[in-house]
Parts: structure tokens; C-alpha cells; sequence
């Protein structure tokens, strides 16, 4: 394959799996398609924005027209579908956006494919990237002591059961993925990964959004009593599966990612606070003062474990990082890259920021 088309490369997992194409796949054509809504930032992917392997096409996947256009003009042989409107809380404010992108736009670009290969399916491949939020929430039978804290992981055989209009909206694309291999033959490949954490996520999820409230002085918002369990990978170990999987996956096959990383969301805050602290300077425990316990989301989903052997098995993926690295990592990244966040938070955000928490 050599001309990949990899939509919402402008957002976070996005950019990062175009950069490690871009950089690995000189031969590759890589065309990075995106809206650039609220979440999409062409700074993400500053350095390597000049490379020749590199296009970048502004549009809306929703844009069936367009699709078919992108589809003919660079010759597409691989797609890799990350673009996706992809926070809860948004989504539980508007759903009608979720249910537009991630379904309605996930099947214009499925039919682009379909109309423009036609049949001829060598070499050409629809990779679908979906979460473990459609599996639902497990149970916290071990709340107490360490992780896991259930007796149960999503495996690629769980039923779907999500909760959330976001989650809805991914497990409605990954039926309509699906149901294109089983009715017309489309090459596809499905998978489901857990929390991503790493640099260039935007700040209205927990982590990034945590380590710049720290930064300054403001509360930490944890909604409930902290207790709700994810299971987080760090990114550049995401975008490598998705390079193997991509490449040596199975037509028709899912395959889950995960670092069976547990966490329960006030015990990562924690680790965000010391961490940053350490980096600062601060006294050991000095922004714990800001943590602040809010109404907790609606429909909060308890506990995401994932359970990864089938990959690990099949394509011999294992993550690279261990979770202490990986955090005092990105948050060196966030702190070592305060314009980046400046220009994000410096406009809209702090509208948005505003209606989700009040003015704190
Ligand atoms: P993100 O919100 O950071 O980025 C999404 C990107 O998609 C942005 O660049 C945005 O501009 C673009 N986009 C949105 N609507 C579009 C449209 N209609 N047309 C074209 N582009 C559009 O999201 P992310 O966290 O990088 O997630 C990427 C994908 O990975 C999503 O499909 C998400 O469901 C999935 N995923 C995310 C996580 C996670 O922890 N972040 C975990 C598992 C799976
Ligand atoms: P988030 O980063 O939004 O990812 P997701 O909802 O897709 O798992 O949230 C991670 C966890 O942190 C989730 O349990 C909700 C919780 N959370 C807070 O407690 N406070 C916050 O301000 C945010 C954004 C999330």
C-alpha cells in the first residue's frame, strides 16, 4: 500500500500516527484529512508539516462528495479512520454532533471506499479506530487493595452495551465497519483501545487538563468520589499498533489495545499532583489542596479494564512504556510546552471550560 489516507490526523492519537508514518514510511504517501474542529490543531504536527511524504486536506468526512474526490485524486489504497468527535461530556451536551461525525461521517467515508475500489479489494484496507467505551462499564469487585479491581476484562468478544452518546455513536460506526466486510467484501479491521495519555491531547480531558490546572493554582474538578477506574496507554504505544495492526492485521478481525494499566481516577490525580509538584519544585502534597469533588457525570461508566492478549499473541504487541515513565513524561511535555496550551486555552476554550465547571 502506499497512498494512506488517515482521517483526524490533527487531533491527538491522530497526530501521532501520522508523524510515526511519516517518519517510518518514506515510500508512503500519507494524506492527513480534517475538519479541524475545536480539536484538530496543525501544531501538532508543526514538525513535520514540510515533509514530501506529507498532504494535508481540510474537510468534513461527512462530505460523501468530497470522500469520493479525496478518494480519486491521491489514489487511496489504505485508510486509517481516527476522525471522531471523541469527549464524553460533550457528547452528553450534544449528542446530535457525535451521532453526525462518528455514524453519519465513518459511513460517507466506508461508501468512498466501496464506490472508488469497487471490488477490487487487493492490497486495500479500511482500518476503523473505535474505544472500549462501546463494551460498556464493568463491575468494581476488588475496589479495595491493587488492580485489577474486577474479576473482568473486555475481551474482543464482549457485547457492546454503551452508555454514553459518544460511545453510542463509535459502537453504531463500528456496526456499520463491520456489516460493510459481511455485506460487500470491504477490507476492514476493527480496533478497540483503552484511555490514551501523552502530549498533544486536548485539555479538556483529564490528564493534560489536570496538569495545566495545577500549573495554575486552579481546582482539579473530580467528578464523583474519584472511585471510577480507566485503564490508560500511552499514545506513541497506540499509534504502534495501529502501524502493526495496519499492516499485518486480519480482514474482518478486531483486535483490542490495551496496557492493563488500571488507575482509579483519584489515585492518578494523585500521581499527576506529586509528579508536577516534583517538576515545580513545590513541596511534596502541595496542590492536593486542589482537588474538588463535583457532581459526577451522568451515566459515568464505572470501570474500563482491557484485555489485549489476542494481540499480543496474534501480532506480538506489548506496550513499551511503564506507566511512572509515561506520565512523568508527557507531564514534562505539557510543562516544557506551555505555548502550545497558551494558544489552545487562550481563546474559545475558556468559554467551553466555563459552561462544564462555572467560573473557578
Ligand atoms: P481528538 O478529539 O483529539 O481528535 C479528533 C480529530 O478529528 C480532530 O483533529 C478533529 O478536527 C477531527 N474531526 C472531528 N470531526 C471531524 C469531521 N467531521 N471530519 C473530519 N475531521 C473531523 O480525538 P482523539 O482522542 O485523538 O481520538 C481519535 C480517535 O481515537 C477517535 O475515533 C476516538 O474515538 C478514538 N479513541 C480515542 C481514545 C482516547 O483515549 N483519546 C481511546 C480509544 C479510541
Ligand atoms: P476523560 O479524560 O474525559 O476520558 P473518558 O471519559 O473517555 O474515560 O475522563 C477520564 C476519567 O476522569 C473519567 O472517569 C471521567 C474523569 N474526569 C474527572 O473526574 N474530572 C474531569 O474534569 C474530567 C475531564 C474527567
Amino acid at each position: 500500500m502506499k497512498n494512506i489516507l488517515i482521517t483526524g490526523g490533527a487531533g491527538f492519537i491522530g497526530s501521532h500516527v501520522v508523524r510515526l508514518f511519516i517518519n517510518k514510511y518514506p515510500d508512503y504517501k500519507i494524506v492527513n484529512l480534517d475538519k479541524l474542529t475545536y480539536a484538530g490543531n496543525l501544531a501538532n504536527l508543526k514538525d513535520v508539516e514540510n515533509r514530501p511524504n506529507y498532504v494535508f486536506v481540510k474537510a468534513d468526512i461527512c462530505d460523501y462528495d468530497k470522500m469520493l474526490e479525496v478518494f480519486e485524486q491521491y489514489d487511496i489504497d489504505g485508510v486509517i479512520h481516527l476522525a471522531a468527535e471523541s469527549h464524553v461530556d460533550r457528547s452528553i451536551k450534544d449528542p446530535f454532533t457525535f451521532a453526525k461525525t462518528n455514524v453519519m461521517g465513518t459511513l460517507s467515508l466506508l461508501q468512498a471506499a466501496k464506490v472508488t475500489w469497487d471490488g477490487h479489494w487487493d492490497n486495500k484496507r479500511f482500518y476503523h479506530i473505535s474505544t472500549d467505551e462501546v463494551y460498556g462499564a464493568l463491575e468494581l469487585t476488588k475496589p479495595e487493595g491493587n488492580p485489577p479491581y474486577g474479576d473482568k476484562f473486555f475481551t474482543e468478544d464482549t457485547k457492546y452495551q454503551p452508555h454514553s452518546p459518544y460511545s453510542a455513536a463509535k459502537a453504531s460506526s463500528d456496526h456499520f465497519v463491520r456489516a460493510f466486510h459481511d455485506t460487500y467484501g470491504l477490507p476492514t479491521v476493527v480496533t478497540n483501545c483503552s484511555n490514551n495519555y501523552g502530549p498533544y491531547q486536548f485539555p479538556e480531558k483529564l490528564i493534560p487538563l489536570f496538569i495545566n490546572n495545577i500549573r495554575h493554582d486552579k481546582p482539579l474538578p473530580v467528578y464523583g468520589k474519584g472511585e471510577n477506574v480507566r485503564d490508560w496507554l500511552f499514545v506513541e504505544d497506540h499509534a504502534r499498533a495501529i502501524d502493526i495492526i495496519f499492516h499485518k492485521g486480519k480482514i474482518a478481525e478486531t483486535y483490542n489495545i490495551g496496557g492493563f494499566n488500571e488507575w482509579k481516577n483519584i489515585d492518578l490525580v494523585k500521581v499527576i499532583i506529586k509528579t508536577v509538584d516534583k517538576i515545580l519544585g513545590n513541596p511534596e502534597g502541595y496542590s492536593e489542596k486542589l482537588i474538588t469533588y463535583v457532581t459526577d457525570r451522568a451515566g459515568h461508566d464505572l470501570r474500563y479494564a482491557i484485555d489485549s492478549t489476542k494481540l499480543k499473541n496474534e501480532l506480538g504487541w506489548e506496550p513499551s512504556l511503564q506507566f511512572e515513565e509515561g506520565i512523568e513524561k508527557t507531564v514534562r511535555w505539557y510543562l516544557d510546552n506551555q505555548e502550545w496550551m497558551d494558544n489552545i486555552t487562550s481563546g474559545e476554550y475558556e468559554k467551553y471550560y466555563e459552561s462544564m465547571y462555572g467560573n473557578r
